[in-house]
């Protein structure tokens, strides 16, 4: 028993701080312990590193530039001295000492164009802000429900339903069962006040979200360009118009292919679909991350995301096989999309929040085209 606490203790006294590695231009970041290897930390991360000689420190194909952070580099034949002086590595002979924020050099233009592109929306974002007419799909209504009695003793979400159906003459109520479970406290923590989150679609209105004003919160959206090089968003808020924050990265789809026929042909393996899948949703719940953090909010007051992109891009996003836009005669799944929720996409928001993308025309004019039109003058 002694002898298993003291060795917990050694272990404990001799466990390695964790360094957090950050890898631009993809906006991708790992945490490692202090020593490891720095090609076997890039290798958790699935970026397009590659390593030809397998580490021995021969080929030069793993070269990185450390932008800043403590490292230890092995001299290589493979590395000039000259490029070493300026920050470069091989990632195979590099043992990580703490936190550091490293370049892959072979990706550099993309991060420029990232960067273009980010000025474009800070520009575009100023004047588009607030300007629009808002009618916004899923709203927050004030209610005040009348407390049961023994002569009105109708349920909970009869009463909820009876109230908004006077906000709402005309659509049919429904209630997601999530709500149902906290419908309870909600309705008699404000003495009957409630604020509830509803969806509303094509005559219907879905209760999405109830909450008492003293737990009231902000009412968010997304609006997202899922590009093949470039993902840009946009978080809206939805009482006011206005963005509030932005933030866009690489897709990072784009360690699998540089356009979408070679996404798609990628896609046909067992097991890509579902990478390239999970890859563009890693992509977005890294930005919204950003712009939560950027406008002090929390994800769960993002209750609705409006996506755009081209045919391939929103296939691959709804993980449905996109092997027919490519092979005569060139045939999508569907144009248009049904609306999805966030917590089947595994998106980090509302998990009843509803999620839109723009219908795309065909294989080869998407919903990026239409979602331009929309906004054209
Ligand atoms: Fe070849 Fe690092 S993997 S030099």
């Amino acid at each position: 028993m002694i002898v298993r606490k003291k060795m917990a203790e050694k272990k404990s006294r001799t466990k390695k701080k964790e360094c957090q590695v950050a890898f631009s231009p993809f906006e991708v970041s790992v945490e490692v312990p202090s020593g490891s290897n720095l090609l076997d930390a890039v290798k958790t991360t699935n970026l397009p590193l590659k390593a030809t000689c397998g580490g021995k420190g021969t080929c030069g194909d793993c070269v990185v530039r450390i932008l800043s952070g403590p490292y230890h580099s092995k001299p290589a034949a493979a590395l000039p001295d000259h490029l070493a002086s300026q920050g470069y590595a091989l990632s195979c002979q590099t043992t990580v000492r703490g936190n550091l924020s490293v370049e892959l050099p072979q990706f550099r233009e993309l991060s420029i164009q990232s960067i273009v592109d980010s000025k474009f929306f800070r520009k575009e974002r100023d004047k588009i802000s607030g300007t629009y007419e808002l009618d916004p799909a899923v709203k927050k209504i004030s209610l005040q429900i009348p407390p049961a009695t023994l002569d009105d003793s109708f349920s909970d979400l009869k009463r909820i339903e009876r109230q908004l159906q006077k906000k709402l003459p005309g659509y049919t109520m429904s209630c997601e069962y999530s709500v149902l479970k906290k419908l309870a406290r909600a309705v008699r923590k404000d003495s009957g006040k409630i604020n509830v989150i509803i969806s509303l679609s094509e005559g219907r209105a879905v209760i999405i979200d109830a909450v008492p004003p003293s737990e009231d919160r902000g009412l968010f959206s997304l609006a997202c360009d899922i590009g093949t090089t470039t993902v840009a968003l946009h978080l809206v808020d939805l009482q006011n118009g206005k963005i509030a924050a932005t933030a866009t990265s690489l897709n990072q789809q784009i360690t699998c292919g540089e356009d979408v026929i070679s996404r798609i042909v990628y896609s046909q393996k067992p097991g890509r679909l579902k990478k390239l899948h999970e890859l563009i949703i890693l992509t977005i719940n890294n930005l919204i991350e950003k712009v939560v953090t950027a406008a002090r909010i929390s994800s769960d007051e993002i209750c609705f995301g409006s996506f755009s992109g081209n045919t391939t891009m929103t296939h691959l996003f709804l993980n449905l096989d996109p092997r027919y836009i490519r092979e005569e005669p060139y045939v999508p799944t569907l144009n248009q999309v049904p609306a999805a929720l966030a917590r089947d996409l595994g998106l980090k928001m509302h998990p009843e929040a509803r999620i839109h993308c723009s219908p795309a025309v065909g294989s080869y004019v998407g919903g990026d085209i239409t979602a331009g039109l929309l906004c054209t003058p």
